[in-house]
């Protein structure tokens, strides 16, 4: 069967894992993401490669990008929170590493970990949802990964959840990842610490004296710090919000919640997602059925998906020849 190295290229953090042919993680290598610098990204990525196939032969590499993928499963098209704009990463990658390196949006990539690997098993509709630096989306509609027409599909990130809301990296405003992110999550803190220095103290003391991050908001809530609490419930409500919407379009088996926040404090913020979930569904409740989850596979979703899809590929061009 062979490995596949899978890396995950977040707005914060570069993941890269060496995966077996059953999603298992053989080994890993972690980077820092420089969101401003594309070619530092790279040299990172390349870096983490390198380390990871000192071990052993590596069959494939796919990456998975916190961005819009062209339909050539290399080029990002756009990304809200890293400086891509019509980059050819995948082909800048495959240069450097000197193996083809296929590139899938990071959330499309967690969907299809779970549903190969995790809480989507056994399941034919669902959908991703990934919670970190951005919102990210990924849709199985059928047994398949649904890309959509150009390739961009399941940008449910920006799906409008309160029209003329906060404004987004992607350049709109009252986008759900405004509301719904570790970023979103991260600027509502940092308010509070600057309105209210008092009712942040427990938080502003977790980051140290310096800007408060979403880790440390679900932290302070694991502490039972009220506010932190407070502001997890209210990120729940809107995650919950925008699944009815989602419900309403796709009425799925099953809404996964990945990423780092759901990883950190999914039990937090899965009761209230219920909540704002129910509260907003149309038609009497119908299409309630859907169960909401917190991802099997943890925030190694994107890296694992990402492997599994360059195998997949790497397989099928060499059966094709
Ligand atoms: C991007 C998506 C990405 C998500 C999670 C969003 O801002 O538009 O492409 O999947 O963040 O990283
Ligand atoms: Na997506
Ligand atoms: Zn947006």
């Amino acid at each position: 069967e062979g490995l596949a190295v899978g890396v995950d290229i977040g707005g914060t953090n570069i993941l890269a894992g060496l995966v077996d042919g059953e999603g298992n993680i053989v080994a890993r290598a972690r980077r820092v993401t420089d969101p401003a610098d594309p070619t530092s990204i790279e040299a990172e990525v390349a870096a983490a490669v390198a380390e990871l196939s000192e071990r052993d032969e590596v069959v494939a590499v796919g990456v998975a990008a916190a961005g819009f993928v062209a339909p050539d499963s290399s080029t990002l098209l756009f990304a809200p929170n890293i400086a891509w704009r019509d980059h050819p990463l995948g082909a800048r990658l495959t240069e450097r590493i000197g193996l083809p390196v296929t590139v899938e949006n990071d959330a499309n990539a967690a969907a299809w970990a779970e549903f190969r690997f995790g809480n989507g098993r056994g399941r034919h509709d669902m959908v991703m949802l990934t919670l970190g630096t951005g919102l990210g989306g990924g849709i199985i509609a059928g047994g398949k990964l649904f890309r959509g027409g150009f390739g961009a599909a399941a940008e449910l990130g920006h799906l409008t959840i309160v029209p003329d809301g906060h404004y987004c990296g992607c350049g709109r405003e009252g986008c759900w990842e405004a509301y719904a992110s570790g970023t979103a999550l991260a600027n509502l803190a940092n308010s509070i610490a600057t309105a209210d220095p008092e009712a942040a103290t427990v938080m502003s003391r977790l980051a140290e004296g310096g800007p408060i991050g979403g880790a440390h908001v679900t932290a302070a809530a694991r502490q039972g710090d009220a506010v932190a609490v407070r502001l997890l419930r209210r990120f729940g409500y809107y995650l919950g919000r925008g699944i009815a919407t989602l419900a309403a379009v796709i009425d799925p088996e099953a809404v996964i919640i990945g990423g780092g926040i759901a990883t950190a404090a999914g039990d937090l913020i899965i009761p209230s997602a219920e909540d704002g979930f129910r509260a907003n569904l149309s038609g009497q409740g119908i299409g309630g059925r859907l169960q909401i989850v917190t991802a099997l596979l943890g925030n190694d979703a994107g890296m694992i998906g990402a492997a599994d899809s360059a195998r997949v590929a790497s397989t099928s061009a060499v059966l094709s020849r």
